[in-house]
């Protein structure tokens, strides 16, 4: 990467589209994030944030964040794309990427995410890659001043290896 991410993430996360459900992101918080994950092993336990970006060019389009836990054997993840940048398939290839290196490459059991349940765009994506729906945890988030409802994908390295190639 040749640009300093930070302006585009703290762009992106305080964009109206995804502030919603991803936090304001001033662009001291994008430097300190940045600077925090210098130096961090991708493969330890907690959260690493992966950037994504344009094989062509470079630009940083979005980032997909990787909670390993359970002693390396499961993760959770968590994405978002610049408004730019959405509906063209970029998050969705990502995602795939990026589960098929923790379940195949790495070896992980199960991934999973979770989202307020109103986030339609996030569920098609999980959906698009294969991740199987969990459940639907009623009022189970406190999230902006309001009980949100969260629902919860995962996919198992078992299914992942039957699951079609990308398009
Ligand atoms: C969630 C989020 C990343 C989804 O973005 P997205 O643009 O819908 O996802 P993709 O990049 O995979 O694009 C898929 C869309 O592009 C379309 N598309 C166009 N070309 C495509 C291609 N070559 N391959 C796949 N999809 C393509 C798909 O039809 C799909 O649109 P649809 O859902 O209306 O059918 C985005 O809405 C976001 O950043 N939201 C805010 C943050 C957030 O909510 N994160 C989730 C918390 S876990």
């Amino acid at each position: 990467m040749t640009r300093p991410p930070w302006p585009p993430i703290a762009r992106t996360r305080t964009s109206p589209v995804t502030s919603r459900w991803d936090a304001p992101f001033p662009l001291g918080a994008a430097v300190a994030f940045v600077e925090g994950l210098a130096g961090r092993d991708p493969g330890a336990e907690g959260w690493f944030q992966y950037a994504v970006e344009r094989r062509d060019d470079g630009t940083l389009v979005g980032d997909v964040g990787v909670n390993r836990h359970d002693a390396g054997r499961q993760a959770e993840i968590g994405f978002t794309l610049a408004p730019a940048w959405q509906g063209r398939g970029y998050g969705t290839e990502a995602v795939r990427r990026i589960v098929t290196h923790l379940l195949v490459t790495d070896g992980l059991h199960r991934v999973h995410a979770s989202l307020d349940a109103r986030n339609a765009r996030s569920a098609r994506l999980l959906e698009r890659c294969g991740f199987r729906r969990e459940g639907l945890e009623l009022c189970s988030c406190w999230w902006k001043g309001e009980w949100t409802d969260e629902l919860r994908y995962a996919v198992l390295a078992s299914e992942w290896s039957r699951s079609p190639e990308p398009a």
